[in-house]
């Protein structure tokens, strides 16, 4: 099974190369993240995908992560810090536009997904839209392992600084997660030669017959 065979060679990689990734491979990548799963189908996040070399080198500068200035480029997860009527007003128009159907006959979605929103508080739909961005970050990451581009998910990042940088509060977002593409330096990276570490299958899973 090829998609084993990719996330047995993917490993969050500690040191890269100066080799760049494709336009295609970055797009593929970015491609397999808008076809991520989430709740409702909202998408609550937006993602920025940054090759600037300077800005990269600013965005590290207070991390031990190097592979923020390092990487070919770097996406930044971000989640919505609220989620408001207007957004499910966006989600019924554009499934309405996409499956050809009346917004009206999407009163059902609506109401109920509405309720469902403004039923709880702001700091329960924040956390609720950090949970779906890390869902594309898993899609991202299998993407990356299947296009063979070396990747490192990373909450060892100044958020405050990213989120100022970019502009997120203006945007009602906030930085959650990154994630850095490129090859790895199989050299100088102690983790590209030593074998996975995960338990047992059977201690993951419980089969229920
Ligand atoms: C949400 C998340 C945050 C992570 N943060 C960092 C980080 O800041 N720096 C880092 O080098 N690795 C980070 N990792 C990588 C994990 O340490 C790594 O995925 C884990 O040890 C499993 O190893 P593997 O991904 O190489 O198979 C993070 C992983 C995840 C999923």
């Amino acid at each position: 099974m090829d998609l084993i065979q990719d996330l047995n060679w993917r490993y969050a990689t500690k040191s890269y190369s100066n080799q760049r990734i494709s336009n295609e491979k970055l797009d593929f990548i970015l491609e397999a993240i808008n076809l991520s799963a989430s709740s409702v189908g909202l998408q609550p996040y937006r993602i920025f995908a940054i090759d600037n070399a300077e800005l990269k080198s600013t965005l590290g500068a207070n991390s031990f992560n190097k592979q923020i200035a390092q990487s070919s480029h770097l996406l930044v997860f971000a989640a919505y810090n609220k989620v408001t009527t207007q957004h499910v007003r966006d989600l019924v128009e554009l499934t309405a536009e996409k499956q050809g159907v009346t917004e009206e006959s999407l009163d059902g979605l609506f109401t109920a997904a509405n309720t469902y929103f403004t039923s709880r508080s702001d700091e329960d739909n924040k956390l609720w839209a950090e949970r779906q961005t890390y869902i594309a970050l898993g899609t991202a990451l299998i993407a990356a392992a299947n296009a063979k581009v070396d990747a490192t998910p990373m909450e060892g990042f100044d958020a405050q600084l990213f989120d100022e940088l970019l502009g997120l509060n203006e945007k009602d977002l906030h930085s959650i997660v990154i994630l850095s593409l490129g090859y790895r330096d199989n050299v100088n990276d102690y983790l590209a030669h030593l074998p996975k570490v995960r338990i047992p299958i059977d201690e993951m899973v419980t089969k229920i017959g």
